[in-house]
């Protein structure tokens, strides 16, 4: 926990705007999401921005099986951390936007959960329009998309939510995670 930490702040200092916070997120907020996103046995898992993994510590703790999991991850030294500290789960580097392709190349169409840990609120907002697309397309038509926000306004772009079908609810609010966090759940029946 504190090489974490210590490699957080250093991939903060070095791209600032893409890290989009100052530590990683904590074990309440971990919680939270993962009990939001409430994976059926066998379901495949892909996580957005995993950084130096405290959700997909959280995920595994869960019961969930690494070998269901992916991890899509745009800061090389986060992945190589990823790869290290979490065998048997699949790390991919890439760009968020690109999710479709990255599946596609792992042999797999639409998935059936997707948590993410992207400041999408802090991104310019053709990047988080593209993000917003990419997961929404991805997610299979009885999926669950699970973000956190620090902001009270819902953290996709709405026009990409609706022309996919989805619907935003607020599940979980945080105010033990610093910054207090908002918990949404994304879903074709909310
Ligand atoms: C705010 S940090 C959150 C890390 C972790 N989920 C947590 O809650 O502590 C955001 C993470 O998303 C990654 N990231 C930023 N833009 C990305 C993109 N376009 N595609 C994939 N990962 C990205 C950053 O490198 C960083 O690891």
């Amino acid at each position: 926990m504190k090489n974490s930490g210590l490699l957080f702040w250093r991939r903060y200092l070095h791209r600032p705007l893409g890290v989009g916070a100052v530590a990683p997120s904590g074990a309440s907020l971990a919680k939270a999401m993962v009990q939001t996103l409430a994976p059926g046995a066998g379901d495949v898992i892909v996580e957005i921005g995993p950084g130096t993994g405290p959700f997909t510590r959280a995920l595994l703790a869960s019961g969930v099986a690494p070998a269901k999991l992916i991890l899509v991850e745009f800061d090389p030294e986060f992945v190589r951390h990823l790869r290290r500290k979490f065998p048997g789960v699949t790390v991919l580097q890439g760009d968020a936007q690109e999710l479709p392709r990255l599946l596609k190349e792992q042999g797999h169409g639409k998935v059936p959960r997707i948590l993410s840990g992207l400041p999408l609120r802090s991104m310019p907002e053709a990047v988080r329009t593209g993000i917003s697309r990419a997961m929404a397309t991805s997610l299979s038509d009885d999926g669950m998309l699970v973000q956190f926000s620090y902001f009270l306004a819902p953290p996709l772009a709405e026009a990409e939510v609706a022309a996919c079908g989805l619907k935003a609810r607020r599940a979980r609010a945080v105010m033990a995670n610093i910054p207090p966090a908002f918990v949404w759940r994304y879903s074709r029946n909310a």
